[in-house]
């Protein structure tokens, strides 16, 4: 039995369909976004095509101007080297992270520095009351004349502070609790995310002002919010860090304007945000005297490469099911290098437990630093030090061959740069001819 039109309602994220209305969406699993699919049906109507004026006809690609992409520096250098240079007019920039990361506190900075320079900048914060901001920029030393603080949370009224300010930067703090009050579902809908969004990205664009948002995150760390999102904006930053440390990292994930494979490192400090230019070292132990079971690696973030120092510690136990204890690094990865040092290197670490460490906290998650953790452990069992000046780096294969990681020029300039004078990559081919040549000098 079949009836005229089954499907009455539509997802507007996925395009799944359903007979009857449901508040979750049963494919993408997304909230709110099913909506009535009445207005979608219907004869498809030919579309007839518009007469161009000659001023529309589409243009060869040699003859059109690229000024609209021209940056202006923040004056944050970490952050201008994420955004491509810095800011471009008309540019939406979306910044996620979680909460407490320390997004609101760089973007007063933000525009704490574009006031410095006598440009009016448009802060509306959704989440905090103006005295709380105030009470931030008076700690970060943010306060400036040309900085306008608006607590805003309807769109109307947003638009409206843009009109009346005309600024030259707005901030909104975050794109998910502002709301429109046209719409019936609440602030931070996916529905009510994509009206702030657009309407905003639509003044941006209208008066060529830049436009950062906050963009909240969820819980497996996506951004909050339809998907749509992300391809609405120019720019997608995300701040990432753990609170325990004070070192944050911003990634752009999208860049219309520049390269994705940009990382600036910052350190949240008592007074703020600070850049940190020049982050190598931080992820080192300064100990002078030689310890086994340590090794350095030279991490790639970014474009950026960075030296880290891998800990192990094997100690024996009785027990049948010995420990494999990781921070920072993966522990499938270690599991594996644990298995290829004891088939291909014979080193026997399966009855004793295993920790394995970066110093700083710094995750490393590329298989670039599978010889470092490689050649910490087998220090770490055999109770030998590694020279003080080796780094390793190099992805080892099931077979125990090391193989080639990206950049590893840049690498090896960077650890040369800090001193490691020994450079044991690829070129050693096999992960047991790379272990004879780190421990090669008995005097060490
Ligand atoms: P915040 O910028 O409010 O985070 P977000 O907007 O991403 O939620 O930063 C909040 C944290 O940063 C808070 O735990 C305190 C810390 N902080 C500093 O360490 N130094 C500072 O100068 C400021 C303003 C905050
Ligand atoms: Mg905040």
């Amino acid at each position: 039995m079949a009836t005229k039109s089954t499907n009455a309602y539509r997802c507007t994220e996925c395009g799944w369909q359903t007979a009857k209305w449901v508040g979750r969406c049963g494919e993408c699993q997304s909230w709110g976004t099913v909506v009535s699919a009445a207005e979608n049906e219907g004869i498809t109507r030919a579309v007839r095509a518009t007469v161009l004026d000659s001023a529309r006809i589409a243009r060869p690609i040699t003859e059109i101007s690229s000024d609209v992409a021209a940056h202006w520096a923040t004056g944050i250098g970490e952050f201008d080297r994420v955004l491509g240079g810095g800011l471009v007019p008309g540019a939406a920039i979306l910044l996620s992270g979680e909460p407490g990361v320390g997004k609101s506190t760089l973007l007063l900075e933000v525009a704490a520095k574009a006031a410095e320079e006598h440009l009016r900048v448009l802060y509306v914060s959704a989440e905090e009351s103006v005295s709380q901001v105030k009470l931030r920029a008076e700690r970060t030393h943010s306060l400036s004349p040309t900085l306008m603080l608006a607590a805003e949370t309807d769109l109307a009224t947003v638009l409206g502070q843009i009109d009346a300010v005309q600024p030259h930067l707005v901030i909104v703090d975050s794109v998910q609790t502002v709301s429109s009050a046209s719409l019936d579902s609440a602030a931070g809908s996916p529905t009510q995310v994509r009206e702030v969004a657009s309407s905003l990205i639509r003044v941006a664009k209208e008066r060529s002002l830049p436009v950062l948002l906050v963009g909240h995150v969820t819980k497996d760390g996506s951004i909050a919010g339809p998907r749509v999102l992300e391809h609405l904006v120019d720019v997608v930053c995300q701040f990432e860090g753990d609170r325990q440390t004070s070192l944050r990292f911003v990634r752009a994930l999208k860049n219309r304007f520049g390269p994705t494979d940009e990382v600036g490192c910052f350190e949240m400090t008592s007074d703020g945000i600070s850049e940190v230019p020049d982050p190598s070292g931080l992820f080192l132990s300064r100990g002078s005297d030689a310890v086994s079971g340590t090794c350095v690696t030279v991490a790639l973030e970014g474009r950026r490469a960075l030296p880290v120092e891998v800990q192990a510690l094997v100690v024996s136990t009785p027990s049948p099911n010995p420990r494999r204890v990781t921070n920072g690094v993966d522990s499938s990865r270690v599991a594996m290098i644990l298995a290829v040092l004891e088939r291909r290197a014979r080193i026997k670490l399966s009855e004793q437990d295993v920790y394995v460490s970066t110093v700083g906290g710094v995750k490393l998650t590329e298989p670039g630093a599978d010889l470092a953790i490689a050649l910490a452990l087998a220090s770490a069992a055999n109770d030998r030090p590694l020279p003080h000046d080796l780094a390793a780096f190099g992805e080892i294969s099931l077979a125990g061959e090391v193989r080639p990681v990206s950049s590893s020029r840049v690498r090896a300039s960077e650890a040369r740069r800090l001193g490691f004078t020994t450079i044991l990559d690829d070129e050693s081919r096999q992960l047991v001819r790379a272990l004879g040549r780190a421990f090669a000098d008995p005097a060490r």
